[in-house]
This record gives structure tokens, C-alpha cells and sequence, in this order.
């Protein structure tokens, strides 16, 4: 069978065309490795192969978990997390918790950073180019690479952020930690056109979500969370909220929220895994809140806000004791 390209075979005529360069600048990353699909390698250089069905389709799910002091942060809840966004998309899991464990320590080990966050994502694998699921079944591409974590600025807590209104035209599946982020990613271009950093969504005229965060609605000294289903991804900062917001008898509800009750808000407040707790200030141009409290960042947010870094305290503290867990190998 002749070879799909000699050095004989015909070219294309792209003359005019630039010459392509990889668009990241190698030193970026120089001293970082991720691990790809069994080995530890530099992440600058990192590839995979073209028909992964992550490049072709997005089909995969990923993780950021963020590492204070070396230390996860509500590890377990990403793992669950992970495993439900694999399960959904029918995605075998490539690795059991111990392992998944064993390796982000062992990426947070190799990086001199004491915050960080890790990013794992799992794709289907690689495959002919064909939209139903390769069968037999292929091995996931399995990626994880580690970046220096840097929490909000006390400049920026003390501002607070702008946001802008959009509506959500997302799929229906927001509650699967999806790789195709499309949706988001012109969601939050349209929020930084508009001079803004999130965005705040509506579908149906209720409250989603932000473009990469959760968001949550303060009307008199309580905290109101659109419904955890489809429509949102449910953040592990989610179920933190609801705790630090029990431990600091701040009342929390669950419930739709309309778009006129999130523009009369006395505060409004943005979560992720980066951000942590923060308060939009600023919506449509317009300042959140009233009175003189009007764009700036409330009560409820600040006390949030201390909550959450005491809750990273404590979990760093835990976790500095000595690992007791054998070594494990990876498949
Ligand atoms: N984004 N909703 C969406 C759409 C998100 O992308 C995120 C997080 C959240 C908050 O989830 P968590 O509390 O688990 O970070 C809600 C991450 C940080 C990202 O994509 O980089």
C-alpha cells in the first residue's frame, strides 16, 4: 500500500501562509511536568495524538482541585465528583481513589509552588473519527498537569468584581464537569468584552450559574443557591457554602431564583475552586446592594469569605501529618 506521504507527494500552496509555531511560549512552563497517559513529561512539550476524542469532539470531563501548603482541599468531594462526570459520559474510570491520590501528590511533590491547583482531565481515548463510542472500548487519555495557585488579591476581595447578564445557552447537562466548554468559554469572552470578569447567567429567567463559578443571591442576612440539577455544575464549593453558612448561622436556601431578585440583591457573591469566595460588586454597570453598602463588598460575603480561609486552615493543618498510605503503582 503506497505510504500516505513521501517526500515526493504532492504539497499544498499555502505560500503567504506563516510558518506554524506552537502558541505557547515554551519558558512558560519550563520546569513543569504533567503526567500523560503513564509517565511524567514536560509539560511544554506534552502531545497527543490528533484522533483523541477530546481534540475531535470534547468528549472527556476534567477536575481542578485546588492544593493549599501542599496539601489538597476537599479532595474527596472532586474524586466523587470526577467519578460522577465519568460515570455520566460512560467513561472508564483509569484509576481507583488510591491512585488518583498517589498521583496529584506525587505532581504537587515535583512542583516548588506550596499552592497549587491541579487539573486532571480524562478523555475517551483516541479512535477513528466516528461520533458514537469506539467499541470495543478504547483506554482514556488520561492528563494531569499543576500550576501555581494565587487566591484573589486583598486588593480585589476589596473591590469586589463586575459582572455582566447573559443568557444561558449552554446544553442541558451543566452538572457533568465537561471538557467542552464552548458555552462557557464565549460566555466569559462576552463578560471581558463587556469590560467584566464574570458573568451571570439566566435560563428560563432563573438564576444558573457564572461562566466558572457558582453564584449565590444575599437578601436579608440569608444566603439564596439556585437548585443543584442540570442546569448548574455543582461546585465543592456548593456544599462547603452550605456548611460554613450553618457554622456561622447564616440561613441557607435552596431555591429558583428570578432574574429581578438577583438585581435587588443586598450582596452577591461568586465561588470556585481559584476564586474561592467572591463579591460581585458591579452588575450590568449598575452597583449591587444599597445604601451606602451599594458596590462594595457586604457583610455576608466577609464573613463567608474568613470562614472559608479558616476551613483551608484547618484542612492544611490536617493535612501536614505524615502520609501513612503505601506507595501505590499506577496502571
Ligand atoms: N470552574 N460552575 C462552573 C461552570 C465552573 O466551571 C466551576 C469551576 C464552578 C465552581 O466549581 P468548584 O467550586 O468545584 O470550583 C461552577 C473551574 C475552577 C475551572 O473550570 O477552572
Amino acid at each position: 500500500m503506497p505510504s500516505a506521504q513521501t517526500s515526493a507527494a504532492p504539497q499544498p500552496d499555502l505560500s503567504g501562509v506563516p510558518e506554524w509555531q506552537p502558541a505557547l511560549n515554551p519558558t512558560a512552563c519550563e520546569h513543569q511536568v504533567c503526567w500523560l497517559n503513564g509517565a511524567f513529561v514536560p509539560l511544554a512539550t506534552a502531545t497527543v495524538p490528533v484522533l483523541d476524542r477530546g481534540f475531535i469532539f470534547g468528549d472527556g470531563v476534567y477536575e481542578v482541585v485546588p492544593v493549599y501548603d501542599r496539601a489538597t482541599f476537599r479532595w474527596p468531594e472532586h474524586r466523587a465528583r470526577l467519578r460522577r462526570s465519568l460515570a455520566k459520559l460512560r467513561i472508564t474510570d483509569p484509576f481507583d481513589d488510591a491512585q488518583w491520590t498517589s498521583l496529584i501528590e506525587t505532581l504537587v511533590a515535583r512542583h516548588p509552588w506550596a499552592d497549587q491547583f491541579v487539573y486532571l482531565q480524562v478523555t475517551r481515548g483516541v479512535a477513528k473519527r466516528d461520533h458514537s463510542f469506539p467499541n470495543p472500548e478504547v483506554r482514556p487519555t488520561v492528563f494531569a498537569m499543576t500550576s501555581p495557585l494565587t487566591p484573589p488579591s486583598a486588593a480585589l476581595r476589596a473591590s469586589g468584581v463586575s459582572a455582566v447578564s447573559l443568557p444561558d445557552e449552554r446544553w442541558l447537562h451543566c452538572d457533568i464537569k465537561s471538557i467542552a466548554l464552548l458555552g462557557n468559554v464565549l460566555a466569559r469572552q462576552a463578560a471581558m468584552d463587556g469590560g467584566a470578569l464574570e458573568c451571570v447567567m439566566y435560563r428560563d429567567g432563573q438564576l444558573t450559574e457564572g461562566s466558572s463559578s457558582n453564584l449565590w443571591v444575599i437578601r436579608d442576612g440569608a444566603v439564596i443557591a439556585p437548585p443543584r440539577d442540570h442546569r448548574i455544575l455543582e461546585g465543592i464549593r456548593y456544599g462547603l457554602m452550605a456548611e460554613l453558612c450553618q457554622a456561622q448561622d447564616i440561613p441557607f436556601t435552596v431555591r429558583p431564583i428570578l432574574r429581578a431578585e438577583v438585581e435587588s440583591a443586598d450582596e452577591l457573591l461568586l465561588s470556585s475552586a481559584t476564586k474561592e469566595i467572591l463579591s460581585i460588586t458591579q452588575l450590568d454597570g449598575r452597583p449591587v446592594g444599597h445604601g451606602d453598602q451599594a458596590g462594595k463588598p457586604g457583610p455576608i460575603g466577609q464573613r463567608l469569605h474568613d470562614a472559608y480561609q479558616a476551613a483551608k486552615a484547618g484542612a492544611t493543618q490536617a493535612g501536614a501529618a505524615p502520609s501513612t498510605s503505601a506507595p501505590v503503582t499506577m496502571p
